[in-house]
């Protein structure tokens, strides 16, 4: 027997790392603290980026000082979406509660694949409460998984497999009876494109149908393509309706895709990825009440409930439906009567993934400490900011809206008399990107009907109505400036 001391990771002396994570704790509620203070982003210098280029390191250091090159490095230089300015794409602005939750799991390192400890009975729980939020019936199955994308494209598994009728799981594709086909507006997210390539389904067996001036998707266009198809022969099997467009935050009419669903006796899943939140509050019932009765729903946590990526859940109604697409038994995975691997449950069985982080537990310790009532209240906050937002554009002569604001995000441009599309599209891409340079605030952007458009996503629960006065005026007084300006002018 060797007389070397076992090797370890553990640190040989804790009071040290114990006194330095302190103070990476201290300086994290400083941060949070004083983000506002902060540009929303700037640019990592030249002299920064090259030391992203150093090799491997073999040799150790101290903590204390790979703590120096996060701070130098990484901490000055982040996307920004915890800033009370950031409405870029579609992203939250995250949680100190959260913050400290994802400590805590790290520091346990639960799996939550299958077995009998808390991390488990935690996951449970915050599906039960997703269902709850939902108002979807409790006997359905779900999954937290990293975002949106994944949440879909799990559904959409689920969905197909359940179609096809065939041996999918042995036969892969040759169990497709035809060409399967799904459904969505043209104003859905890319993910569920690149869901039907990963399935093997090709991009072509996405139809994506025209939507109406509200950019939701044309229920009466919908139906003549499904005919169309069936008359072809394909095989129909899904339909995605929107709560809440990624362009626009458009809401498709979900009440009648669930009918059309049901009369062509097709699956039907949502992507609510951020929208499907706003389903509690009142004013909201009625046009996400069909959630209720989809086949399948997707939504991110990571978003508009502010909890730090990755988060997000997928709830499928008919919970074998999902086992079957998923679940296997191999000899390393039997579970027990006793002891860890007892438990009758393995998240393994309801997706893609075995060893999963314990991302529920941000989620969990979040909802208690806040409460829902409050995520309510910021949804219903950023939804009046977006409005005050667009009223803020339509109020200025050199601002325009260009798309509806039925829920939080902003579409607009600025714009002069008879400008081209194409000078409204280089003056407003220079607006965004100084905008982002100067660090005053950061919008992100699409095309709306053919015209370049700055997007703002109010999905932040740090913004205030003075931030949206800031932006307006700061687009105007960049479009003003570049305007002026010899390329512009
Ligand atoms: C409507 C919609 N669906 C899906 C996604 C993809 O979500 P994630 O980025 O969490 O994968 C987004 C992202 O913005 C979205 O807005």
């Amino acid at each position: 027997m060797s007389t070397r001391p076992d090797l370890t990771l553990d640190p040989k002396n804790w009071d040290s790392l114990r006194k330095l994570g302190h103070q990476m704790l201290d300086d994290m509620f400083d941060y949070l603290q004083e983000v506002r203070e902060a540009p929303v982003w700037r640019l990592m210098p030249a002299s920064d980026q090259s030391k992203f280029e150093e090799g491997l390191p073999y040799r150790p250091q101290d903590p204390e000082a790979v703590y120096a090159d996060f701070k130098e490095l990484v901490l000055p230089y982040p996307t920004g979406n915890i800033h009370p300015r950031f409405w870029g794409w579609v992203m939250g602005s995250g949680n100190a509660v959260s913050m400290l939750a994802d400590m805590l799991a790290a520091t346990i390192n639960s799996n939550v694949c299958l077995g009998d400890h808390s991390a488990m009975k935690v996951e449970q729980q915050v599906l039960a409460w997703s269902k709850q939020l939902l108002g979807y019936p409790s006997s359905a199955s779900g999954l937290l998984v990293s975002g949106a994308s994944m949440a879909n494209l799990t559904a959409l598994i689920v969905a197909r497999n359940h179609a096809s009728g065939g041996d999918m799981r042995r036969l892969g594709a040759r169990a497709m009876a035809g060409e399967m086909v799904m459904y969505c507006s043209g104003e859905t997210h890319n993910c569920i494109r690149k869901a039907a390539e990963v399935m093997g389904m090709g991009a072509g067996s996405v139809r994506t149908v025209p939507v109406d001036e509200q950019f939701r998707i044309r229920t009466d266009l919908l139906e003549e393509i499904i005919q169309n198809d069936i008359a072809e022969g394909c095989i129909p099997f899904c339909i995605v309706g929107n709560a809440g467009t990624v362009n626009t935050g458009a809401i498709d009419p979900l009440d009648e895709l669930l009918a059309i669903s049901r009369k062509y006796g097709l699956w039907f899943h949502v992507d609510g990825a951020f929208g499907a939140l706003a389903k509690p509050l009142p004013e909201y019932a009625a046009l996400l009440h069909a959630i209720e009765e989809a086949d399948s729903v997707a939504f991110d946590y990571h978003k508009w409930m502010h909890i730090p990526y990755e988060a997000a859940c997928v709830l499928v109604r008919n919970a074998e439906a999902q086992r079957q697409a998923f679940a296997q038994t191999p000899n390393y995975l039997l579970q027990h009567e006793r002891g860890v691997s007892a438990g009758s449950h393995s998240f393994g069985d309801y997706g893609i993934e075995l060893s999963r982080g314990f991302k529920a537990l941000k989620i969990w310790m979040s909802l208690k400490t806040y409460g829902v009532f409050a995520f309510m209240a910021l949804i219903r906050q950023n939804i009046s900011q977006a409005r005050y937002l667009a009223q803020l554009i339509e109020q200025h002569p050199h601002l325009e809206l260009l798309a509806p604001v039925d829920l939080n995000i902003v579409c607009f441009r600025y714009i002069r008399t008879g400008w081209s599309s194409a000078t409204a599209q280089d003056v407003n891409k220079e607006i965004l990107m100084r905008l982002q340079e100067e660090g005053i605030a950061t919008v992100s952007a699409t095309v709306i009907q053919g015209r370049y458009a700055l997007r703002a996503a109010v999905s932040n629960h740090r913004s205030r109505a003075e931030d949206f006065d800031l932006l307006a005026a700061q687009v105007v007084r960049l479009g003003n400036v570049i305007t002026e300006s010899v390329c512009f002018g």
